[in-house]
């Protein structure tokens, strides 16, 4: 089978070590894209990417679909249902592609990795598919195809020179919270997760990349940086040596953050995602306690709180140790927050088992959480284990473990009414003459009386909590309050136009 023939030759390679960093050359490409981006947020980051190297070889974007030369769909396979909603999307282009024939279409991200040839064959108008590691050669596949080559298929991992696209942020332009990927792939194995197959084995970005492009995005106006992995505590910079084996560090991530901070001072806040509780080390919490610059915020996903689900998803920590490390993390930074991600319904997950992830949701405190139905992946060893919890005991299952968490996020909302939070400004709110931005925890602000606002792109900013939403919270700047003026602390940045 072509998914399990990739996993194998990915498995055989060594792990590469190479710090060289370069960029395939490829011709100019006059035409208008839109890409349509699916899933997590490494896949945004992603597009982003995608965009840019489109724009360097010379397209623009085009502001619909219908109005596009090239469109393409950055696709994710982590749950069967993006993968539905994906063909669905793609099918709905049949009419536009009889119409206009010269069209392009693609295909990209974790679908065409794990579908390949296939996508070809079963969804007829595609032209393209391409893997995430092959990015970088879409310009000089649509060149070809659109000078009569045959719809075709690069979805092969960059192993031996692997390649991180770097941004190229445009002073002016950049939001206030950007992505960084520091690693691409993963080596964990869990028993659900088809992320190893569709973005093959760890290969890591050199530190001084990574710090070079977080000094671009700051110099450019960016305040936030997240850091981007699959695994991203399990960091290791491909340029030093490797950690011996009696450092009780065993990974570079908690280096890494420590050389970010003192190489980029101008940066307001770090956050990264998504870390395994594997590598939550206690240098690494003991680096929440040094940097004011790291989020007081860490997402850390748990699957399930009963160890005998944990074993069967192969997690490779107990529900203990769990515990443990994110006590820990609170030792070193007191008042911080924790999220996570739940699987509800795994193969063989009984009444118990899930009363046991309820109980450890309350015990830990979380204070959101994204919780999914397991979804049975192709290729994967969590197959063998079956799929015998019923849909409707998922759904159930599901509803209950989102009304522990609502109630919970609920109530530490409630706790922060009355409280003064620095807010990192991200833009407009989605409704009203408000803005929009975050705490250093995570919580969602929106800030009234925005003409007082309005200025701003994007900044930091002292507020007062007035009121509690469900899912965020409300302030009014404080120069509103009648006895305190407004401060808008030294970081703040005025809108350029
Ligand atoms: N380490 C990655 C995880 C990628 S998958 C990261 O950076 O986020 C994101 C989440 O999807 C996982 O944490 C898990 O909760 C969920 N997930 C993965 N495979 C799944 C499956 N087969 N069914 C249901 N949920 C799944
Ligand atoms: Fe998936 Fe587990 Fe890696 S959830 S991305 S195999 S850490």
């Amino acid at each position: 089978m072509y998914v399990s023939r990739l996993l194998l030759e990915s498995l055989r390679s060594p792990r590469p070590r190479s710090c060289k960093q370069g960029i395939a050359a490829s011709p100019q490409v006059s035409l208008r894209y839109f890409i349509h981006t699916f899933g997590c947020q490494m896949n945004a980051h992603d597009s982003e990417r995608m965009a840019e190297v489109l724009r360097t070889h010379g397209a623009t974007q085009a502001s619909t679909l219908e109005d596009a030369d090239l469109i393409v769909f950055n696709t994710c396979s982590v749950r069967e249902k993006a993968e539905q909603k994906l063909r669905s999307e793609v099918g709905k282009l049949l009419p536009l592609k009889r119409a206009r024939p010269d069209l392009v279409i693609a295909i990209a991200g974790c679908v065409a990795q794990q579908e390949g040839e296939r996508l070809l064959k079963s969804i007829r108008h595609v032209d393209l598919v391409i893997g995430p590691d092959n990015l970088a050669e879409l310009p000089a596949l649509v060149v070809a195809h659109q000078a009569g080559a045959p719809p075709a298929v690069r979805t092969v991992f960059d192993l031996d020179n692997p390649e991180f696209l770097q941004a190229a942020p445009e002073p002016g332009t950049v939001p206030a919270s950007v992505l960084v990927t520091t690693m691409k792939g993963c080596d964990e194995r869990c028993s659900f997760c088809i992320v190893p197959t569709t973005r093959g084995p760890e290969r890591y970005r050199p530190s001084s990349a990574i710090v070079d492009e977080i000094a671009q995005w700051v110099a450019a106006g960016a305040l936030e940086v997240t850091l981007l992995g699959q695994t991203v505590d399990s960091y290791r910079d491909p340029c030093l040596a490797p950690p011996s084996s009696d450092d009780p560090d065993e990974t570079q991530f908690p280096t890494l953050l420590r050389l970010i901070a003192s190489k980029v001072p101008g940066l307001a806040r770090l956050r990264y995602t998504s870390p395994h509780p594997r590598h939550a080390t206690e240098s690494l919490a003991r680096t929440h306690g040094d940097l004011d610059v790291l989020a007081h915020h860490v997402h850390l996903p748990v699957q399930s709180g009963s160890d005998r689900v944990l074993r069967r998803m192969i997690r490779r920590y107990t529900r203990q140790e769990y515990i443990e490390r994110t006590t820990r993390l609170r030792r070193f930074r007191p008042g911080l927050t924790l999220s996570t991600d739940i699987i509800v319904g795994f193969a063989g997950e009984t009444d118990q088992d899930f009363a046991e992830t309820l109980s450890l949701i309350a015990e830990i405190g979380f204070t959101s959480l994204f919780a999914f139905k397991y979804s049975p992946r192709p290729g994967t060893p969590a197959l063998r284990l079956g799929d015998d919890v019923p849909e409707a005991v998922k759904s159930e299952r599901l509803a209950r473990l989102f009304e522990l968490s609502e109630a919970q996020q609920r109530a530490h909302l409630q706790s922060l009414v009355g409280t003064t939070q620095t807010v990192l400004i991200e833009g407009p709110s989605k409704s009203g003459n408000m803005v929009q931005g975050r705490t250093q925890r995570n919580e969602i602000v929106h800030i009234g009386e925005a003409r007082h606002l309005a200025h701003l792109a994007h900044g930091l900013v002292e507020v007062r909590i007035e009121r509690a939403n469900k899912h965020s919270l409300v302030a009014y700047s404080v120069a509103n309050s009648e006895t305190k003026p407004h401060r808008f602390l030294p970081l703040l940045q005025e809108r350029q136009s």
